[in-house]
């Protein structure tokens, strides 16, 4: 039998999720406070409440696509309630409710994901299986985007310290982040400095970030929204004399590149094309009963990184 899947937040990536719902599960209802989203869902009931929704509609799956500071709450809700949740990163954006998401997760019948999908990119899959093998390693990544006015006018959440979390490195770089931590493991501190250099006018918050991972395995991030355009993520593994750097669908490696098939592309190219196999990936362990990969406990990972880069004013930070 199909799934009955809800989706809260028809936004930017509730667009992008809401096609996969109905392509892999039966979409059963959906929630926004603006009314007006309902003209594209004549055929299914619609609501502006959400409490509402997942107890008349009790669905066996929530996708949560709303904004930063809406998850813990809706997150903590729907896991109360057995239902399995499936929110949007960043999993939250305080350490207080770290731990409060963890505890629900325990006390639920329910599978808590997050959407940290670049996990799921075959070049970052390529670079995991080298990484795993190798107890020495290091790695780099480097995001340079563009977020304009234009981008932050766009939602009254974005670019607030108590809506949005942060800037770049909680929204944007985040994926990258998550990757560079997932690849050489977590640090044993971390040292960042953040700015905001192109935007000071229009938000509170950081469009730019270098964060050092120190330890036995480092990484370094540089993290900027303030270039002139999009330019594809870049990351790198090195092993020894080994050096393996992973963009878009291709891994350069010396002389040679390994060319992936990537899972087709929704949304905005710079999402990656992995939001399709990380649902239906959840999907299959909440019908089986397999574990998730990208529970609570992972998803905090980059959280407490990202928190701590806050701190940190350039000096280390213990994680
Ligand atoms: N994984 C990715 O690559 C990726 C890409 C883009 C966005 N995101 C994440 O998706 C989330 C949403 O971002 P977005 O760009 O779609 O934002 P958005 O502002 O475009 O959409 C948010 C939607 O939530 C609705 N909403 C707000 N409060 C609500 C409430 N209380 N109940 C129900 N609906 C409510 C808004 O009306 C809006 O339609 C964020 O966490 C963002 O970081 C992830």
């Amino acid at each position: 039998m199909s799934l009955r899947v809800a989706l809260i937040g028809y936004g930017v990536i509730g667009h992008v999720h809401a096609p996969i719902i109905k392509e892999h599960a039966t979409l059963c209802a959906v929630c926004d406070t603006d009314p007006d989203k309902a003209s594209d869902f004549k055929d299914i009931p619609f609501y502006t409440d959400y409490k509402e929704m997942l107890l008349k509609e009790k669905p066996d799956i929530v996708h949560i696509c709303t904004p930063h500071y809406l998850h813990t709450e809706m997150i903590l809700t729907a896991l109360s309630m057995d239902i399995h949740a499936l929110c949007e990163k960043p999993m939250c954006i305080n350490e207080t409710d770290i731990g409060r998401i963890l505890e629900a997760e325990r006390n639920s019948k329910a599978m808590l994901g997050i959407c940290q999908q670049n996990r799921y990119n075959p070049a970052n899959l390529y670079l995991k299986a080298a990484a795993d093998k190798a107890a020495t390693k290091s790695a780099t990544g480097q995001l340079c985007w563009h977020r304009g006015k234009d981008y932050y006018m766009s939602a009254a959440w974005r670019g607030k310290w108590n809506t949005e979390g942060g800037g770049c490195l909680i929204n944007q770089a985040l994926h990258t982040l998550d990757i560079l931590q997932w690849l050489v493991g977590m640090p044993r501190a971390l040292r960042a400095t953040v700015s905001n250099m192109t935007l000071s006018d229009t938000t509170e918050v950081e469009d730019s970030a270098i964060v050092l991972g120190e330890g036995e395995n480092p990484f370094v991030l540089s993290a900027t929204v303030g270039f002139a355009c999009d330019q594809a993520v870049s990351v790198s593994l090195m092993l020894g004399e080994r050096k393996m750097t992973a963009e878009g669908n291709r891994v350069y490696e010396g002389d040679t590149v390994h060319v992936f098939d990537n899972a087709r592309e929704l949304g905005k190219a710079c999402y990656g094309s992995s939001h399709e196999t990380l649902i239906s990936d959840f999907y299959d362990c909440v019908t089986t009963g397999r574990h998730f990969p990208i529970d609570g406990a992972e998803a905090a990972k980059v959280i407490r990184l990202i928190l701590a880069a806050y701190k940190s004013e350039g000096k280390p930070v213990t994680i």
